[in-house]
């Protein structure tokens, strides 16, 4: 199928639900591609059309990290070597744990215990409450005192044999040391990597173009399965000891004093865990460790309640594959508790000014989120545009203790403020009136919760998007200098503002690289770029006043502006004179009057055009470029054309130009253009697929004809 072949649009130009529809895609397509070559070992593609499906979904998720999840095929390559680890039979299985979310299930849990051992009524088993740590388990054998295996837990029974991986963690000891060393025994517990490594692992792995990871979990496993076990050993993993499989002889009777073992021939167990004797002690760890779950360090997922003495764990047994004597007191998954650290400012690609959340990071469904939206000044301040309350109308201020949720993919959100925690030196949040990138003056619209940037020609924020404006089709349409150019010239630095363009061929000298040595480019393709530049050193006011980026200034209100203007200069002086008269209440200038009382342009619009001229660094960016251009009068419609005062209705998909172009040179030509068929329509121009415009077309009798009918009849 045509479609196929089709080259993708680039990464840049994609809006989040094509990249979510994409990335859906391509995850599948891999997944199918990974199942063919690592378990059917039969690949139906080539290793290159492979790697640039998933370079294609890494660069979709570099730009939209929150598509990120831990199933996406990025997070799961580090793992794909697996297939070339040994297998290792455990001698004891590794067995999952029950869960438990709410305190009933826990105070059934103990209460099943306390049945099952027949203990009286006031007889409640110690439990040892112990942080459930988000890694991946492992099972390290020892024969005599030394290191001899290491496996993952695979399916329960059979894992992987990761010992030379398992021997550059420095958490794990090669040699036990201290009393009572058994002759063999298989010690267990969990790989896990900090947040804070986690995070400059990702960034280093950003910066190189590799996997970045979606949580300290995947990381920590990516990291330990890998065949190089150099790049093991370059990663940061940590260990905490918490169970045990094969014993030839057991140390010690309980859990607590077989953790105090553990710690003592060597490893690190983690040193929130306690001795509980009620279920209300039970709980109360729970909701504490819940509490400081953000600034632990790593990520928890829950706590693990287990019977303390061994002798009862034996007795209590296993249901199906679970012991009777454990389970896991899950936190609830896509909500967590963090700190809200700071806010800072994000200027969109239009100037639109968006709060992000800096905050303590914390996993919240699996992915670490340190990052939220804020949306706009007032979901900070607690009420929306409508006067509603937004978070039971309390404000956020940095240092607040806040709940954050995720749900499936979308971005996280601040949901609610723990008011309790307010530091007493909080402070309501002043949102800025400046932008933060230019320092241009930003500013709200009536009835908009947004606020934007001013400095459309010189923010750097906005300026590569105004570039593309800038040369775009409806404003200065220069041939063979479109986004693509634009933004590699951009990334170069040798186009930063409009007036760059008009001054590229004076600055190609060889001092810098001359453009046609450039890849991509010759000597003809640069000859016919600068005559492309110079064609359109004249320009019609309504095309420069639209190249402008003017917020709400499109193609129809430049018209209206550059008709009723008729020249830049007098544009300009009135707009400064406008300008210098702005306020906060208002705006009382002659010159402010005039503008409004142009027929189609209001105040939103006028506001906008006279905010612009209030930035003088878009003043200057305009005068500089006035220094290389011609502006010619409004572009008057041809009245001498075959299709002069016609109305003209175009439809179905036209294949040799977009409906905008095509409707562009119905109006050069002095044709109306219109969207609808009626009695008063004088032609229709059908492509391919046309439908009830084309049955109009009958009803009235109006003429139909196709495209290229069309073009002969607008070139004749
Ligand atoms: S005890 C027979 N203790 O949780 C069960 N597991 O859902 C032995 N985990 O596979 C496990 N922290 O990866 C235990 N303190 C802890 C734990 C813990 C994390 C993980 C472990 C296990 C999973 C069970």
């Amino acid at each position: 199928m045509a479609a196929k072949s089709k080259v993708p649009p680039p990464v840049d130009s994609l809006t989040r639900s094509q990249a979510r529809v994409e990335h859906k895609r391509l995850a599948l397509e891999i997944e199918a591609h990974n199942e063919r070559y690592y378990q059917q070992d039969a690949p139906t593609v080539s290793d290159a059309t492979y790697d640039a499906l998933q370079r294609r979904l890494e660069a979709i998720e570099a730009r939209f990290p929150d598509l990120v999840t831990a199933s996406s095929p990025t997070q799961t390559v580090g793992a794909a070597p697996a297939r070339g680890f040994a297998k290792v039979q455990h001698a004891v299985p590794m067995l999952s744990l029950g869960n438990g979310f709410s305190d009933e299930e826990v105070a059934e849990f103990v209460e099943r215990i306390r049945r099952f051992l027949k203990l009286g009524a006031d007889d409640i088993p110690a439990i040892v409450a112990e942080p459930k740590i988000d890694g991946l388990s492992l099972s390290l054998r020892y024969e005599n005192g030394e290191l001899v295996r290491a496996a993952t837990r695979g399916d329960g029974f059979t894992g992987e044999d990761v010992t030379a991986n398992v021997r550059t963690i420095a958490d794990v000891p090669h040699r036990l040391n201290g009393h009572n060393i058994p002759t063999a025994c298989e010690l267990r517990g969990e790989v896990y990597m900090l947040k804070e490594d986690f995070l400059a692992l990702n960034k280093k792995q950003q910066e190189a173009g590799d996997t970045v990871f979606a949580n300290p979990r995947n990381s920590a496993a990516g990291s330990l399965r890998q065949k190089d076990v150099a790049i093991t050993a370059s990663r940061p993993l940590k260990f905490f000891a918490y169970a045990w499989g094969e014993m030839t002889d057991r140390p010690a009777g309980t859990q607590h004093d077989m953790l105090a073992w553990l710690k003592d021939v060597g490893f690190i167990v983690n040193p929130l865990i306690e001795l509980c004797h009620s279920v209300d002690e039970v709980l109360a760890f729970y909701r504490r460790i819940g509490e400081q779950r953000a600034t632990l360090g790593y990520d928890i997922d829950g706590v693990v309640y287990k019977v303390d003495r061994l002798d009862w764990q034996e007795r209590l047994g296993f249901v199906s594959r679970s012991p009777r004597w454990a389970i896991a007191h899950k936190f609830a998954a896509e909500q967590a508790m963090t700190i809200l650290r700071g806010i800072d400012i994000q200027v969109g690609r239009t100037g639109a000014m968006t709060p992000v959340a800096r905050l303590e990071p914390v996993t919240v469904g699996g992915v670490v989120v340190q990052n939220a939206t804020l949306h706009n000044e007032d979901y900070i301040r607690g009420v929306g545009n409508d006067g509603q309350p937004i978070r039971d109308g309390i404000d956020l201020r940095v240092g607040d203790t806040v709940v954050v949720q995720r749900a499936g993919d979308v971005i996280p959100q601040v949901v609610s403020v723990i008011i309790d925690k307010r530091p007493a030196s909080a402070k309501p949040y002043a949102f800025p009136n400046k932008c933060p990138i230019c320092g241009g003056h930003a500013v709200r619209e009536e009835g908009e919760a947004v606020r934007r940037c001013t400095g459309a020609l010189i923010c750097p924020a906005q300026a590569v998007e105004r570039l593309k404006h800038f040369v775009s089709r409806l404003a200065f349409d220069i041939d063979g200098l479109g986004e693509k150019q634009i933004q590699e010239f951009y990334d170069d630095g040798l186009v930063m503002h409009p007036v760059d363009i008009f001054t590229l061929r004076k600055r190609d000298t060889r001092a810098t690289k001359k453009l046609r040595d450039r890849e991509g480019y010759g000597e003809v393709s640069v000859r016919n770029l600068f005559a492309a530049i110079d064609a359109r050193r004249g320009i019609e006011l309504n095309r420069l006043i639209f190249a402008l980026g003017i917020r709400h200034v499109g193609e129809g209100n430049a018209k209206l502006l550059a008709r009723h203007y008729g020249s830049i200069e007098s544009f300009r002086s009135a707009m400064t004179e406008a300008a210098a008269a702005q306020t906060d209440e208002g705006n009382d200038s002659e010159a402010y009057a005039d503008l409004t009382n142009i027929g189609g342009i209001g105040d939103i619009v006028a506001d906008a055009v006279v905010e612009f001229f209030a930035e003088p660094r878009n003043v200057k960016a305009l005068n500089d470029l006035l220094e290389e251009i011609e502006v010619l009068p409004v572009a008057q419609a041809r009245s001498d054309s075959a299709v002069a005062g016609k109305t003209v209705v175009f439809t179905g998909s036209l294949e040799k130009f977009t409906r905008d172009e095509a409707k562009a040179s119905a109006e050069r030509m002095g044709a109306k253009t219109s969207s609808s068929v009626s009695k008063k329509t004088d032609l229709v121009v059908a492509g391919p697929g046309a439908g009830s415009k084309l049955k109009d077309a009958g009803k009235f009798g109006v003429k139909v004809i196709s495209e290229d009918e069309w073009l002969k009849l607008i070139e004749g």
